[in-house]
């Protein structure tokens, strides 16, 4: 056979495979025949369905998953990405948390349709392996747990913890990690740890709101700094902010940014290391979306880089496993012992028997496998829902294509205000989304909004993206 044919023989799969695309026989997230099937129904060699497959990968029409096939990769030419975020908090006090509250009470209702959710549709966990585990972790319990487990916490889940952070190439004491009632608590705690009332913490923006409460709560002060959308924090800004004001403590997310999805790369990361190192500023890193990531190398914390022990790295099952547990952890370095007193002086402790019951599950349940799954499934279902907003929502629509997690961030045509969209969307169609307002201490935010997209991509669901869609172009076009 001349090199010719093969080539044409090639060809013609990329050709056939585009137009069914483009005639939407495959949609954005459907999974694409296999190399095997394909092969046999085109009658040609496996290698030549790979070149294929291989050749629509690199132009970004398809993507692949180890063990699981070829996906149809949502396309982008019509909506941008948002561009990096102009601040207008400069060392203000935050008073936020009555807002955070009176939007979440109001999408908290069981039919309404969880765009504006934090969680990832339950149904996504093991939650009948964890219950048999949870019910005979309490059968086998030790009979001293109750009181052994005190903070910082099972020393069996501390060992479960430590030996992931080891496998990620990450050294941290048993003594240094802190169980905490979710990342909520770890991230609180850390943030009192090492501040006092009137501080000044350095924080993204936008900020995921559990920093903007936290902030309030402990009667501090913000000073917002820009971030890119794709890349994270700008360091420009934060070199800025520390030059400008006292900045006693530094709260980021270095990866899957909760709302806008940034992940920083490792250069990024390490120029953050160095500058908050310099000057003595700890760092809470909220890493709770850490096991979610989309492509096939883990992306490593800024905790990796952390030789002084200033990073207080926080994390929890919340979002990968176990989300009623209520079980987080704090890798506190040298600030470990000031967390476990704050929490002594608090909650005391977290749940043995959960804690118990995730340490056998980590140990036994097949862990690993779960998280494959997940996230195979997360990003598949972010592929489908941004190829849904790529489609239908109005011209000038801005959107993120994060690389983990579970959010996108979508910015619209300024005339917009997210917040008023969401109680005409409740009353009217019961369908939540986040608005922007939830993740700034200012109102820069107002015309965007962040959209949950770990829900199945079904009926009941795509009829609401297309109701969003609907109400949106309807307000862009009025005058
Ligand atoms: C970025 C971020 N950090 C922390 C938390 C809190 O996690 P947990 O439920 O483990 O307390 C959330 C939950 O929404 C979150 O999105």
């Amino acid at each position: 056979m001349s090199s010719r044919s093969i080539n044409s023989r090639y060809g013609t799969i990329v050709d056939n495979v585009k137009k069914q695309i483009k005639q939407k026989i495959w949609l954005p997230g459907e999974r694409i025949p296999s190399v095997r099937a394909m092969s046999k129904a085109q009658s040609v060699s496996v290698m030549t369905v790979l070149k294929a497959y291989e050749c629509l990968e690199a132009e970004g029409w398809i993507y692949a998953k180890a063990k699981a096939g070829y996906f149809v990769a949502a396309h982008f030419n019509r909506l941008s990405e948002p561009e990096l975020t102009t601040p207008q908090v400069v060392n203000s006090s935050i008073n936020i948390n009555r807002h955070v509250f009176d939007v979440l009470r109001a999408c908290k209702q069981q039919d309404v349709i969880p765009f504006g959710s934090a969680f990832p549709d339950p149904a996504l966990f093991p939650l009948q392996q964890l219950g048999r585990t949870l019910a005979q972790s309490i059968k086998t319990m030790p009979i001293n747990s109750g009181i052994v487990d005190l903070p910082p916490g099972s020393l069996e889940l501390r060992r479960v913890i430590a030996q992931r952070y080891l496998r990620d190439g990450i050294q941290v004491s048993l003594d240094g990690i802190v169980i905490t009632s979710g990342a909520m608590e770890s991230l609180g705690l850390s943030l009192a740890a090492v501040t006092q009332p009137g501080d000044t913490v350095a924080i993204e923006s936008p900020a995921f709101y559990g920093a903007l409460q936290a902030i309030e709560r402990l009667k501090l002060k913000a000073v917002e700094i820009p971030v890119h959308p794709r890349n994270g924090l700008s360091i420009n800004g934060l070199k800025a902010a520390i030059a400008e004001h006292d900045v006693k403590a530094c709260w980021l997310m270095s990866k899957f940014q909760n709302p806008l999805g940034a992940t920083m790369a490792a250069e990024q990361k390490q120029a953050v290391y160095r500058l908050l190192a310099e000057h003595n500023i700890p760092l809470i890193e909220d890493d709770v979306y850490a096991e979610l990531y989309f492509h096939d190398d883990k992306p490593l914390p800024i905790k990796a880089l952390d030789e002084k022990g200033l990073v207080l790295h926080c994390s929890s099952f919340s979002k990968c496993l176990a989300p009623g547990f209520r079980v987080g952890w704090v890798a506190a370095g040298r600030y470990a012992r000031q967390v476990e007193e704050l929490q002594f002086m608090s909650t005391l402790s977290v749940a043995v028997p959960n804690q118990f019951a995730l340490a056998q599950y980590i140990q036994h349940g097949g862990y690993d496998n779960h998280l494959r799954r997940l996230r195979c499934t997360l990003e598949q279902r972010q592929q489908q829902m941004l190829g849904a907003i790529e489609q239908y929502f109005p011209e000038g629509t801005q959107v993120t294509r994060p690389r983990g997690g579970y959010f996108l961030w979508v910015v619209l045509p300024k005339k917009i205000d997210t917040s008023a969209l969401l109680t005409e969307l409740l009353n009217s169609h019961k369908i939540s989304i986040a608005p922007g307002t939830l993740f700034s201490g200012g109102d820069q935010f107002k015309h965007c909004m962040r959209i949950n997209c770990a829900y199945p991509w079904d009926e009941k669901n795509r009829a609401a993206l297309y109701q969003l869609a609907d109400e949106l172009k309807r307000r862009c076009e009025n005058k």
